[in-house]
């Protein structure tokens, strides 16, 4: 039977040591959690990096790895410590995601790690290539492959490759400062369907395609000489089904099941009939605009003073490339503020900001989504942004109001949220302020819209979507033979 090979940088399971002994723990961010559940029903493999390094593994320790993804239909790529340094915390996360969110200021130019980022993507390419069979589909993801597509295109010819970008695609300003980029772009396009979150970033992907490449492009078809490329936009949903009913089951617990975090939630919901909760979910990074949404909630606290010991802002920052000094700052940064707020408005029985540094459970991060009254998420910039989204899904009590910043991928689809530009701190005020006075019937009329929409278009329906366009690039090649 012909199987789909998936391919990330990160598996959907870290594998993590512990005194010696192998701990399993589920990947965060939005590409692990939205392709796990399509992974999971599918007959096909995901190849990936572990989470460890060669350094760390003898050759017990290696079986046992390679045993312990197998389980979850997974395949493990070995990594050096020097390939983490150099591809990984160096091209991949000092150089392309900096560069594809506009922070061109924190962007990298070295040419060690541009080595190091073509021969990890050979790496992938050599394990994706032992498992290919006749007929196989591989779907490669993100920045950190770009080269792959064409490496295995190279050797495979037939095999219908597929990439998706997870990030946003810059514009050809941006884009065109960046000095390997005709061989990243010569890398994308040995894929045979590329698909971005919006239709900007597709936009932007075709124009550096023109301009750079200097390639023929029909609407959203790309002509090389032997072979016609199709590129469209897939905005990825979430598993609807699950946050939607993990909620449903939550409404009805009794005393007993509520976990420590419910029960501290719940004892600030109790305290007064008008205290609400705001709520941020994001990985600590530069791109989801932490501190800005900090000073934005210090001058809504002064512009608005009537919501003192009333709101209370949750801050679920998760720790992410805590290797790369740009993000060791923003931790720095982030503790800072939140002490000097805390500091400066607390009373006896109200803190304003609870900050919680560390990864959450899945319960009780619908703990957090369904005890919320707002959600207020404000990145610079974001290709997607699936918290967004998981937030409408957990809203079964028909309340809860979405703040967005319009840069997220997200905002494309969900109109009915209150946008805002993240670095706007008056209109981030009073956003918020009307966000925590939206009447009833108005919050269930805008979630209402969401929910629905995003029931339709979920993970599952996004992948169909990609796949099945994909296979039709299949059929247009074999006719054009
Ligand atoms: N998430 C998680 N554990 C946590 C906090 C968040 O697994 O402790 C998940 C969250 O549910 C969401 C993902 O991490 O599915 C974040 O995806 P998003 O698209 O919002 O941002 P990304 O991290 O991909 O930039
Ligand atoms: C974003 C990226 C993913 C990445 C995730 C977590 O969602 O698009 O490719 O896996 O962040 O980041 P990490 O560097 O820990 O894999």
């Amino acid at each position: 039977m012909n199987k789909t090979i998936i391919v990330s940088n990160r598996l959907p399971l870290q594998i993590k040591l512990n005194n010696d002994k192998l701990e399993v723990v589920p990947s965060v961010g939005g590409l692990a959690t939205g392709l796990k559940s399509v992974h999971a029903d599918g007959n096909g493999i995901w190849i990936g990096w572990s989470g460890l390094t060669e350094e760390e593994l003898d050759d017990n320790l290696k079986s046992l790895v390679k045993q312990a993804v197998k389980k979850e239909k997974c395949e493990a790529v070995s990594l050096t410590q020097d390939d983490i340094d150099n591809y990984y915390l160096g091209f991949s996360n000092k150089t392309l995601w900096p560069l594809f969110h506009y922070f061109m200021e924190y962007t990298e130019f070295e040419h060690e790690q541009w080595q190091a980022y073509k021969r990890v993507n050979e790496k992938f390419a050599e394990v994706v290539l032992e498992h290919i069979e006749d007929g196989d589909t591989v779907w490669v993801h993100d920045y950190q492959l770009l080269l792959l597509p064409k490496l295995i295109k190279d050797k495979k010819p037939n095999t219908s490759i597929g990439f998706f970008l997870h990030i946003p695609f810059p514009s050809y300003e941006i884009f065109r400062t960046f000095p390997w980029r005709e061989e990243v772009l010569d890398g994308m396009l040995g894929a045979d369907l590329l698909g971005f979150h919006t239709y900007d970033y597709e936009r932007h992907f075709l124009s550096s395609v023109k301009r750079i490449m200097r390639l023929e492009v029909n609407f959203n078809e790309i002509s090389m000489a032997d072979r016609t490329i199709k590129v469209d936009s897939f905005p990825m949903g979430i598993d609807y089904n699950k946050f939607h009913n993990a909620a449903l089951a939550h409404l009805n617990q009794d005393e007993s099941q509520k976990s420590e975090l419910q029960k501290r939630l719940d004892d600030h919901i109790q305290s007064d009939a008008d205290t609400k909760l705001v709520l941020s979910i994001d990985r600590m990074d530069y791109t989801k605009g932490i501190p800005n949404r900090i000073r934005a909630f210090e001058y809504f606290l002064n512009k608005y003073p009537e919501f003192k010991e009333k709101v209370r802002l949750i801050m679920l920052a998760v720790p992410s490339r805590s290797d790369v000094p740009q993000y060791k700052k923003l931790k720095r940064e982030t503790d800072e503020l939140v002490g000097r707020i805390n500091g400066q408005f607390a009373t006896v029985s109200w803190t304003p900001i609870w900050y919680y540094y560390r990864s959450m459970p899945f319960e009780n991060l619908i703990d957090l989504y369904t005890s919320s009254q707002v959600a207020l998420i404000t990145p610079i910039r974001d290709g997607m942004n699936l918290v967004a989204k998981e937030y409408i899904a957990t809203r079964t009590n028909g309340h809860g109001v979405l703040v967005l910043s319009e840069m997220a991928g997200a905002s494309k689809e969900m109109n009915e949220a209150l946008l805002i530009n993240p670095n706007n701190f008056e209109q981030i005020a009073d956003t918020l302020k009307i966000a925590l006075e939206m009447p009833e019937a108005e919050q269930s009329r805008r979630l209402h819209i969401l929910q629905k929409r995003l029931k339709r278009y979920s993970v599952e329906k996004w992948a169909d979507e990609f796949m099945s366009s994909l296979n039709s690039t299949k059929k247009y090649r074999e006719t054009s033979i």
